[in-house]
């Protein structure tokens, strides 16, 4: 690695507005949660289960990740995946983080809503004084509307803990227009509104997501580039789009780092910033990402700057 390149983006400071918490759980927390919480783990050892992370496409990564969520528990469970990921990403020069949580993953498994807000919270706390941060409640789209606002029900008493509404999961053939309902309902309890689209789904879904849901910014957005019409009204009403370069090459969305698509977003003038998506899954955090792409892709220290100053314009909250 140059180390160089290294010291400039760890010192860069920049916002993850695209990183799911649950996929910040690392094979070493996994095991300790699995011994603390005595659940049956299907893998023998760390090895074996990073051995598993060999994906084919999003679906492939999603039956692991869930499976693996169901070691988390407690708010103490919760608090110290909060405080790993919050530690890595201050460290990677990270001021503020806009982290996505999966309530539907947990509350199916039994877990109360307020467990995993109180852990979180507790960690949010116990790091503010390092890295501003804030919840974005994801709604899973493979379930139904009717799930989603009941989600939304059971997060009313934490709703000061939440600044915004997303969508996750399997994107193609959970078209947006599916939580039209769901979205109105947040924005009226005064939730603001992103939602993955254009990751592995058409340029329609990026559409409806602005058009029906009242998205402010596209999580990953990258198939936006097989529309003309579509690039220009991003770029006009400069929509942020939360790309994630290695989550992309591992999920099978681009062959290669070297054929990442970010390169023409930028050129298009379009509002692109970098993330790391599922970190523990996807072999880097933020830093790994800036690094990476900017490696294969040859941006200079001048684009580096450019997308972190894009990340933090693009924040809800301030740094
Ligand atoms: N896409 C959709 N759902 C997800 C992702 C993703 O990249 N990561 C975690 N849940
Ligand atoms: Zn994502």
């Amino acid at each position: 690695m140059d180390d160089d390149l290294g010291a400039f983006i760890a010192t860069l400071p920049k916002a993850e507005l695209h990183v799911h918490i649950e996929g910040t759980l690392e094979p070493e927390l996994m095991f300790d949660l699995a011994t603390r919480n005595r659940i049956e783990f299907p893998y023998a050892d760390v090895d074996s289960v990073k051995k598993a992370y060999e994906f084919s496409n999003l679906q492939s990564f999603l039956d692991i990740y869930y499976q693996a969520a169901a070691v988390l528990r407690t708010a103490e469970d919760f608090a110290d995946l909060m405080s790993a990921y919050l530690s890595k990403a201050a460290r990677d020069g990270v001021t503020r983080a806009e982290m996505f949580f999966d309530p539907q993953t947990h509350t199916s498994r039994g877990v109360p809503f307020a467990e995993f807000m109180e852990g979180f919270a507790s960690a949010q706390a116990a790091y503010a004084d390092r890295i501003s941060s804030g919840l974005i409640m994801c709604f899973l789209r493979h379930l139904s509307e009717d799930d989603a606002l009941e989600t939304l029900d059971q997060a009313e008493p934490f709703v000061d803990q939440i600044i915004a509404v997303g969508l996750d999961s399997s994107e193609v053939g959970h078209p947006p227009e599916k939580f039209a309902r769901a979205y109105k309902k947040a924005r009226s309890m005064g939730l603001r509104a992103v939602a993955h689209a254009g990751e592995e789904g058409p340029p329609d879904y990026i559409w409806a997501s602005l058009d029906l849901l009242g998205a402010e910014r596209i999580d990953h957005g990258v198939r936006c580039l097989d529309d003309p019409n579509l690039v220009k009204r991003l770029a006009e009403e400069q929509v942020p789009l939360t790309v994630c370069p290695m989550s992309n090459v591992r999920l099978k969305v681009v062959d290669r780092m070297q054929d990442h698509p970010l390169i023409r977003m930028l050129e298009a003038g379009l509002k692109v910033s970098i993330n790391s998506d599922d970190p523990a899954y996807f072999g880097g955090y933020i830093a790994d990402n800036y690094r990476n792409a900017a490696t294969a892709l040859g941006l200079t220290h001048e684009d580096l700057k450019r997308i972190a100053d894009t990340s933090l314009a693009s924040a809800f909250g301030a740094a």
